[in-house]
């Protein structure tokens, strides 16, 4: 068996290879490389997609977090909570526009924010907290319901990092579209990814909207009258060209993932192993597969990539132990249960494009390893 990647976008691209091809000719043969008529195009389907009121086309999904606090008023020395088990560009956005990231403990089901230790934060928190950022890991939603109380309660703004889960859903909504802003990562490896870097905010404030769209191109409220200290945090106009193309392929291809996902929970269901927990009123997208084993997750690990699967952890140290955050003054056993899933998750390749033979042998590898 050959080996098997993580993602295998070169069958992904094939079989659209000509509709894309397509899409970037007209691009360049129109010149209009930056704020061409495909960034409005691109963010009018997925106003439509998402059913939201506005989607700001930005240059990739760390800037349109930091874009999203600008825009709602976070400002240097505001506290902001999110999860400490997540990608780093969560908490680094907050931190490099000057706020303080306030990190919270997860629940160990779905790997997503705990409300009970956003509570902790908010009463322990010595800096004033501003705004709660869930991260929708792996592809579900976070508890969206529970979040939206605390922050009504406790007047905070809410920014779901929907950078893993765009296409999801809860309870009947789309990721993303219930937050004050909702931030998406179309970086190449996610479900729906551009030939580069590629972001977007959403949001159903247009003011929030049209903040969004003059922060990301240099404050300009008319060329050469710059309003605000803004930034150059634009989408390319040929990656919006490309995106609009994936973007009709994109709930056919998480269709595949979940149906992946299904083949793995009912052949992993009696091994000695944790599947994924989706809780009633999430559609999950499966960004990743995430098994969890008792202790640790090195072992398996190295069996499936001795056979060529690349199975990885993500993510392997939780942000508040993280070098570039000691300054935040945590410290080991502050969040148990970030700490413990680092070392017990491990991620499988679940992209749409994985033939029966694949699966299979991902299965029996898997299968083999509790047999021994
Ligand atoms: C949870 C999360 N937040 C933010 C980002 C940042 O997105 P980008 O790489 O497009 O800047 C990512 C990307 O991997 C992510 O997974």
């Amino acid at each position: 068996m050959e080996k098997i990647p993580v993602l295998d976008l070169k069958k992904q691209i094939e079989p659209i290879r000509s509709e894309i091809d397509a899409a970037i000719k007209k691009v360049i043969d129109n010149a209009n490389f930056i704020l061409g008529k495909e960034v409005s195009e691109f963010e009018d389907d997925v106003v439509a997609y998402c059913r939201v009121k506005a989607a700001v086309g930005v240059c990739n999904g760390t800037d349109a977090i930091k874009l999203a606090l600008v825009a709602l008023g976070i400002k240097a020395g505001d506290g902001v909570i999110c999860p400490a088990f997540t990608y780093f560009a969560t908490a680094g956005a907050i931190a490099a526009m000057g706020a303080i990231p306030v990190f919270a403990d997860i629940d160990p089901l779905t790997y997503n924010i705990s409300l009970a230790s956003i509570e902790k934060a908010l009463k322990n928190s010595k800096v004033g907290i501003k705004a709660i950022i869930p991260v929708h890991l792996y592809g579900q939603c976070a508890d969206m319901d529970g979040i939206s109380n605390i922050a009504k309660k406790n007047n905070l703004k809410v920014i779901e990092d929907n950078a893993q889960a765009f296409g999801a859903e809860y309870k009947g909504e789309k990721s993303g579209s219930i937050g004050d802003c909702g931030t998406v990562s179309l970086f190449p490896g996610k479900n729906l990814g551009a030939f580069g870097d590629a972001g977007m905010v959403l949001t159903n404030d247009q003011e929030v909207e049209s903040k969004l769209k003059i922060l990301r191109n240099q404050g300009n409220k008319d060329k050469y009258y710059h309003l605000v200290l803004g930034y150059n945090n634009r989408l390319d106009t040929l990656q919006a060209a490309i995106l609009k193309v994936k973007l009709k392929y994109l709930d056919g291809w998480n269709k595949k993932r979940q149906a992946n996902a299904d083949y793995y929970n009912r052949n992993f269901k009696s091994l000695g192993l944790k599947i994924p927990f989706v809780p009633e009123g999430n559609m999950h997208i499966y960004h990743q597969y995430t098994l969890r084993v008792d202790g640790t997750s090195a072992k398996l690990m190295d069996h499936l990539n001795s056979k060529g699967i690349d199975a990885r952890v993500y993510y392997p140290v939780p942000l508040h132990l993280q070098e570039c955050f000691k300054y935040l003054g945590y410290k080991p056993g502050d969040f148990p249960e970030s700490e413990k899933a680092s070392l017990e998750v491990l991620s499988i390749p679940v992209y749409p494009d994985l033939t029966q033979e694949q699966l299979d042998y991902i299965v029996n590898s898997v299968k083999e390893y509790f047999k021994k």
